[in-house]
């Protein structure tokens, strides 16, 4: 049987945490979602067809396995795209005890919802104190944000 794996999140946009996240979990499952959600909680930077494009070729610089999808899901949960793609593992990243807090109560509603489980990978600690909402605010206020972001992101970023 194949294991197919999403990845959610509102990558907004990218960084080089997601990628090394996205990388293992390719390394894990047979194949992997890569699925871009609109997250009402958080005032969006860039457009949710944008975000795809610049990770998948973010995706196609760093060299990663083939086995992964890009794509992006507003209709409802996120456990029905799951079922709809026969997906049963959701993956998250985890840099910290902030994190795994804020994951926890979603990973448990969504295994009660369809039975879906989370797994949580450790991200390389160079990436630990990276986050999309850090690169937003430096980015917005004119700084570099090249180390944190691949490289199609920081030109994006520099030249929308
Ligand atoms: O990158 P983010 O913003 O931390 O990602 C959060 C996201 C998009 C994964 C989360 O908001 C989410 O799962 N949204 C889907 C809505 C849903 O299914 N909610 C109910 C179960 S938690």
């Amino acid at each position: 049987m194949s294991r197919i794996a999403v990845v959610p999140g509102s990558f907004d946009p990218v960084t080089l945490g997601h990628i090394d996240v996205i990388g293992r979990a390719a390394g894990l499952f047979d194949q992997v979602h890569v699925l871009v959600v609109h997250n009402p909680d958080k005032a969006a930077l860039l457009p949710i067809a944008q975000r795809v494009s610049l990770i998948e070729q973010s995706i196609r610089d760093a060299g990663l396995p083939t086995n992964i999808l890009v794509t992006s899901w507003s209709m409802g949960l996120l456990v029905d795209y799951c079922t709809d793609v026969g997906a049963t593992v959701l993956v998250k990243g985890i840099r910290s005890q902030i994190d795994v807090a804020y994951e926890t109560p979603m990973a448990i509603v969504n295994r009660n919802l369809a039975g879906v489980e989370t797994v949580f990978l450790l991200p390389n600690p160079e990436h630990a104190h990276v986050s999309s909402s850090l690169v937003r605010q430096v980015a917005a206020l004119g700084g570099d944000v090249s180390p944190y972001v691949p490289r199609s992101v920081a030109q994006y970023l520099q030249h929308p």
